[in-house]
């Protein structure tokens, strides 16, 4: 099939190459020109594993393009995903739908026959109900069908997710567009990915209810840690007990940092305020919003407690500095405000990121970017473990710090608290 896909970020470049290596040709477009040019020459504007092996093949395969030209790649193709970006407004917590209004704008002009219109993007209930109104607007609703298809992918295990997904839902009512995406999709099906077919309005919600319900799920566990940590019961013999309980399941019940990336922190903002907009309260996921807001101040209260609120010129260093491992993403990452915080108080910060130095951190004052685990960690008397890399799993703290007196806050809970004793290094993990 011949599809198109506008946005070529997370989403929309992982699923265009996706879709290019299960056999369709994908023309990926975006506006920004610089990351066009990079991706023609095979530079990869994301962390994302595998990735840029399966674009060079299907680009070397010519499966695979990339354009800056909206007009010729709506022309050519029969199936368009509008993939670009629904960030949180800046003046409330609705879903600024600004780029995907522009879409639909500049894309209507382009519309001569059949097209199915998708939103892979996460857009709120009746975002759809719009986007055709605003093409319908110049286009006969003959020639279009506006489709809800929400992407589910995790970034780290983006390919992975994309190919394997644990269902596909597609939002129409429309028969002839079911068929085709259907057939679209089949090479997943006929793995194991389940179909769904929705009403459209249904599969906009599907995609919002879901990203807060494993939110709430999070933010349950990082709650019930603060309760372990006062009668010394450990967290994560909580998680695993309720984890073995089919009904619950155990992931996404590991206490940890805030959550953040660019999804979970904008849709839970966003699908409350879609209840407003409806004078609907949804007061779990106000309840979630709030504490996860919170939880960035404990665990820093919690920092300042290992240093005995002596904080000034500590050397404390950072393991990790993205919201989860296995991605370059920064954004809502809780340490953006722990950092800060911390200079703030007088620390002096240096942190390790197996993606590299971050822009976030460059203009502050004593925040150093270290290359290696080692440099990093070496001087510190504090170290953060704040992603959950593995290339964190098995440091040698002993050897590789230089300090006798030295502290580990594991935010993560990946070493154990029992062999930390043994090696006699104050070690402080969540919830225990
Ligand atoms: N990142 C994820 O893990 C993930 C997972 C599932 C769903 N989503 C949803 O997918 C959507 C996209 O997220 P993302 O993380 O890929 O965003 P992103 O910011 O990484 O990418 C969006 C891209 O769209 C481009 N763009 C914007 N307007 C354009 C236009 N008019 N023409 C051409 N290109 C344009 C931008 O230049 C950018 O490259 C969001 O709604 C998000 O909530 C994201």
């Amino acid at each position: 099939m011949k599809l198109c896909m506008i946005g070529t970020g997370y989403v929309g470049l992982v699923s265009g190459v996706c879709f290019s290596e299960i056999g369709n040709d994908v023309i990926c477009v975006d506006r920004d020109i610089k990351k066009v040019e990079n991706l023609k020459k095979g530079i990869i504007p994301i962390y994302e594993p595998g990735l840029e092996e399966i674009v060079l093949k299907n680009y070397r395969n010519k499966r695979l393009k990339f354009s800056t030209n909206l007009k010729d790649s709506i022309l050519k193709s029969d199936i368009i995903f509008i993939c670009v970006g629904t960030p949180t407004k800046k003046k409330s917590n609705g879903a600024d739908l600004t780029q995907i209004y522009n879409v639909a704008k500049e894309i209507r002009s382009f519309i001569t026959k059949f097209k199915i219109i998708i939103t892979k993007s996460t857009v709120p209930v009746t975002t759809g109900d719009e986007i055709e109104k605003i093409i319908s607007q110049k286009v006969s609703k003959k020639l279009f069908s506006v489709v809800s298809n929400p992407e589910f992918l995790r970034e780290g295990e983006a390919i992975r997710d994309f190919t394997y997904p644990d269902r596909v839902i597609i939002g129409t009512n429309n028969k002839k567009s079911n068929r085709i995406l259907k057939n679209l999709y089949l090479p997943l099906i006929s793995k194991g990915a389940k179909y769904l077919n929705t009403p459209r309005r249904a599969a906009e919600l599907i995609k919002y209810a879901s990203n807060a319900f494993l939110a709430t799920k999070i933010t349950f566990i990082n709650e019930l840690a603060n309760l372990c940590e006062k009668i010394d019961v450990n967290v994560e013999d909580i998680s695993i007990g309720m984890g073995l309980d089919k009904r619950i399941g155990g992931r996404f019940l590991r206490a940890g940092p805030a959550f953040g990336g660019s999804c979970f922190p904008k849709d839970t903002k966003a699908i409350v305020k879609t209840a407003d907009k409806f004078k609907t309260s949804l007061s779990v996921i106000n309840s979630v919003i709030k504490s996860n807001e919170n939880r960035s101040s404990l665990l820093l209260k919690r920092v300042f407690d290992i240093l005995k609120n002596r904080v000034n010129n500590k050397k404390i260093c950072f393991l990790g500095v993205t919201f989860k491992a296995n991605t370059d993403d920064m954004r809502d990452s809780s340490s953006l405000s722990m950092i800060p915080s911390l200079i703030k108080r007088g620390a002096k910060v240096n942190y390790f990121d197996p993606t590299g130095e971050k822009d976030d951190f460059k203009k502050l004052k004593n925040v150093r970017f270290s290359s290696t685990i080692n440099s990093a960690i070496k001087e510190s008397d504090l170290i953060i473990i704040h992603t959950e890399w593995n290339d964190f799993k098995s440091i040698d703290f002993r050897k590789e710090v230089n300090k006798k007196n030295f502290a580990i806050f594991d935010m993560r809970n990946i070493y154990s608290p029992t062999k930390m004793k043994k090696l006699k290094i104050k070690y402080i993990s969540v919830g225990s």
